[in-house]
């Protein structure tokens, strides 16, 4: 009997690649192979994001287009993973059909199961949320360093979100937070760093939230995101460390303090602040405001001097007025952020702020937007013009005959000329030449 293959198209978030790289790995171990080509693929998966409405449009035209390839591969099987799969399962099974497979955010790891049940009985949905459900623990099979980004990683070290800012639509796709045990985290890492991974990354909707709700530590001592990092950064051959997400509400002194003591923690810092006024903070369930948002930047900042410190904004949340707006322009001057992440207010079905009123008319929030992200992209420039003269360890990605790519601790992409033996996940020292909006040059 031939091989069965697959195609799997990740939309959304890191831990969405993550998980569709679980998937695969799973697939492949049941004997299916990985294909390049949705149209002829046995199996096709999409893993779905709904952060916003476009991303979840973009689903479910996919999904459109996706009966037409059906109806001329009828034994194709169809499965709809992630956000999308876990909030709206009921609505694509009355509306598509031709899907077999609709797979919530907590079902990945039976994803074997569940296909070939779909084979035996038609269409199989299973999205139930358990307020107990425990990540199982899940080795990656080593890697291949040699293969694009192929020396970094991602480890998921706890999913779900308990925090509600009324905007988000998280808490109900990715159920409550629950956070893997210190000890699987650190054999993933291991298993990775035996294989050649040089940077680890790791996810969570909230990470300074970690193990807040759910671990207990075999001596009974509780346990923080900080004591996660300082045992992570243990790892020998590991060179860099990264985290994503913070919410600032949570973030820690002990954590802030892990930039001045951890040598491979990378000076970046990835701490969503949503909007500029406490109005509107308070209006998203945020808990915290501008005054106690700008004391954390000036803590991490003194602990760390030259930090990179990036954002994520809402721009036209219901009741945001010019002057709240203002407040959004003001921040970006105050902070200078190295970069930012901006979109206009998405109304999520299921969210508080879906049923508030005073909604903030469309094109007055992409005028905003706009605003913003003019004023952002010049301050990208002048934080990237701070790096040209200085020397910047280098982290490869990628080696041509005399260039190179790769990036710096604090996250800016660098080209750089010049020859060198050293491979992709090996560092280089390279001289900043140049600055662009969206990238430094420089010389090895
Ligand atoms: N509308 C617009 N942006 C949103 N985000 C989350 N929910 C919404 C929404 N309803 C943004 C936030 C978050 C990022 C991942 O997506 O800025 O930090
Ligand atoms: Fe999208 Fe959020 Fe789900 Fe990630 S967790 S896929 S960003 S909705």
């Amino acid at each position: 009997m031939s091989q069965k293959s697959f195609f799997i198209k990740t939309y959304g978030c890191q831990m969405n690649e993550r998980d569709s790289e679980i998937i695969a790995q799973i697939l492949s171990n049941n004997g299916y192979v990985e294909s390049l080509e949705m149209d002829t693929a046995d199996l096709v998966l999409l893993n779905t994001c709904s952060i916003r409405a476009k991303a979840e449009q973009k689903v479910m035209s996919q999904l459109g287009m996706l009966r037409k390839n059906k109806k001329t591969n009828p034994g194709m099987q169809i499965c709809v993973a992630g956000c999308v799969a876990q909030q709206e399962g009921r609505k694509i099974r009355q509306r598509m059909p031709h899907v077999d497979l609709i797979i919530g955010t907590q079902h990945i790891y039976a994803i074997h199961e569940l296909l070939e049940k779909s084979k035996l009985i038609g269409p199989v949905v299973a999205t139930n949320l358990d307020d107990k459900y425990i990540i199982p623990q899940f080795i990656p099979e080593g890697t291949d360093p040699s293969l694009p980004n192929g020396f970094r990683k991602f480890i998921t070290i706890m999913q779900g979100c308990n925090n509600f800012c009324t905007y988000c639509v998280v808490p109900y796709t990715r159920g409550r937070e629950v956070s893997r045990s210190v000890k699987d985290i650190v054999e993933e890492a291991q298993v990775l760093v035996d294989a050649g991974v040089t940077e680890i990354t790791l996810l969570g909707q909230n990470v300074n939230s970690y193990a807040r709700t759910n671990i207990v530590t075999e001596d009974g001592t509780p346990f923080t995101f900080s004591g996660l990092l300082r045992k992570v950064a243990e790892i020998e051959g590991l060179k860099r460390l990264r985290f994503t997400t913070s919410n600032p509400k949570d973030l820690t002194d002990e954590l802030m303090q892990c930039f001045r003591d951890i040598d491979i923690l990378c000076p970046h810092f990835h701490l969503p602040v949503q909007a500029g006024s406490d109005k509107v903070l308070k209006e998203m369930n945020r808990k915290y405001t501008i005054a106690s948002y700008m004391a954390l930047v000036d803590k991490l900042r003194e602990y760390c001097p030259g930090i990179a410190i990036t954002t994520d904004m809402i721009i036209g949340f219901p009741g945001e007025t010019d002057e709240d707006f203002a407040g959004t322009m003001e921040i970006l001057e105050k902070i200078r952020y190295h970069g930012s992440f901006s979109f206009k207010y998405s109304d999520r079905p299921g969210t508080r702020a879906n049923e508030f009123e005073n909604k903030v008319d469309e094109a007055v929030k992409s005028a905003r937007l706009t605003q913003f992200q003019k004023r952002q992209d010049e301050i990208c420039l002048e934080r990237n013009s701070e790096y040209i003269g200085t020397v910047q360890e280098i982290l490869l990605e990628g080696c041509e005959e005399g260039k190179v790519k790769g990036r710096t601790g604090s996250n800016q992409i660098v080209h750089a000329t010049g020859t060198t033996d050293k491979k992709p996940g090996d560092f280089i020292m390279a001289t900043i030449t140049e600055a662009g909006q969206h990238s430094l040059r420089g010389t090895i």
